[in-house]
């Protein structure tokens, strides 16, 4: 551990910054002042309070360690600055102004939220006591399970098709009156398929007649075609649509939580009304200084396809199957359940994704540093072969 949090080093510290206070701040740096407390990380090489322990090959979360962009750390440095005074609207509106022009939509339609997942739970807080939430059987329900437990929301998962697509005409097909609103996530997770624009499209505007429809597009800054995928073209239209996107992926932002919604200005009131943090200015500083950032956008991407290719050429020389991914992770069959593929992995220092529901031989591997996945590459043939 590099960090020295002790008692005994918090007392001896506080000492020490009364010293250092007496004698003046102006001369302590901000990184001797966090040592004299015993926070700083003395050997940094070894910290791992924030980001994977030091020798971890971290590829089961779906982050994306390329980010954040140098444009974001900057903005991150100034705003801290200022981290005395609660987030100023006018960051807010300048980050969903920003947001609101690439789209084509007002300004009043986007929401900045603490991460996307903070959309997505206060959507089904907002919806689900109206009925039950209707989905893939396979999505990111993190946030329909949250509104479960609180006895908020009850989900009806419809099973995927053979070729484990999200089934569109199953999902329109179990719309009711009561339905509280549709969640579908393009691309999905954890099975990395994209499904084409125009189909998802028509089939979320014949769904949108009849409900809400909400549509997580989290990883859609890596798919092929962003533009022909998005399903933001049917709220332009009037449709009763919900788009959702976030920071942590294309972005690299994962620790620093920003996510947003597009919607009708009405909707977005009601989000508005329901979210439950404020988000950091540091985090909406961070989010101005990277969204049109192409330099590292394109950057991040290719290094993103980079070790997604690797991981399908090794599972092509191994014969092994997969979906075709159109994300930073893999959803593939290794011939081992996915929980012992996990265990084994995790013996060598590399965390992969255990297993969902009942999918007992699909494990799901993101990628990370091309080290990082190289690593995963050299030991899965050994692996399987064990
Ligand atoms: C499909 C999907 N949606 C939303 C999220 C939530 O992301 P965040 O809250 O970091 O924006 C995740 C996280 O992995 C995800 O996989």
């Amino acid at each position: 551990m590099g960090y020295r949090l002790t008692r005994r080093s918090l007392f001896s510290a506080s000492a020490s910054t009364v010293a250092v206070g007496l004698a003046g701040c102006a001369s302590t740096s901000p990184a001797a002042s966090a040592e004299a407390i015993g926070a700083f990380p003395l050997d940094p090489q070894s910290a791992s309070l924030f980001g994977p322990e030091p020798g971890l090959s971290l590829l089961s979360r779906n982050e994306n360690p390329y980010g954040p962009a140098s444009s974001a750390l900057e903005m991150i440095s100034a705003s801290a600055k200022k981290g005395a005074y609660y987030t100023n609207d006018e960051a807010t509106k300048t980050l969903a102004a920003m947001i609101a022009e690439r789209h084509g939509v007002a300004p009043e339609q986007v929401v900045i939220t603490t991460g996307s997942g903070e959309a997505l739970s206060a959507l089904a807080l907002i919806y689900g006591p109206k009925g039950p939430i209707v989905a893939p059987r396979l999505f990111w329900d993190t946030t329909a399970l949250y509104a479960a437990k609180l006895g908020m929301a009850e989900i009806i998962r419809i099973p995927l098709t053979e070729d484990m697509d999200i089934d569109l005409a199953g999902i329109d097909a179990a719309i009711t009156p009561e339905t509280g609103m549709v969640q579908l996530c393009n691309p999905n997770n954890p099975t990395g398929i994209a499904t084409p624009g125009s189909v998802i499209r028509a089939a979320v505007a014949k769904m949108a007649e009849k409900t809400t429809v909400v549509v997580d597009e989290a990883y859609i800054e890596l798919v092929d075609d962003e533009a022909s995928m998005t399903c933001v073209p049917l709220i332009k239209q009037g449709k009763n649509v919900i788009v959702t996107r976030t920071f942590s992926k294309i972005y690299g932002m994962a620790g620093i939580r920003v996510g947003y919604t597009i919607s009708s200005a009405e909707t977005a009131a009601a989000i508005r009304s329901t979210l439950m943090s404020w988000t950091p200015c540091t985090s909406i500083a961070a989010a101005i200084g990277c969204y049109n950032d192409t330099g590292f956008l394109d950057y991040s991407k290719s290094k993103i396809v980079e070790g997604r290719q690797m991981v399908t050429q090794t599972l092509d020389q191994l014969g092994l199957s997969y979906l075709k991914s159109q994300t930073n992770f893999v959803y593939f069959q290794s011939g081992l359940p996915a929980n012992d593929l996990q265990k084994a992995m995790a013996a060598e220092n590399i965390s992969i994704r255990g297993q969902y529901m009942d999918y007992t031989p699909w494990s799901r591997v993101s990628m990370g540093k091309l080290d990082d996945v190289e690593k995963f590459c050299k030991a899965l043939p050994r692996l399987i072969k064990a």
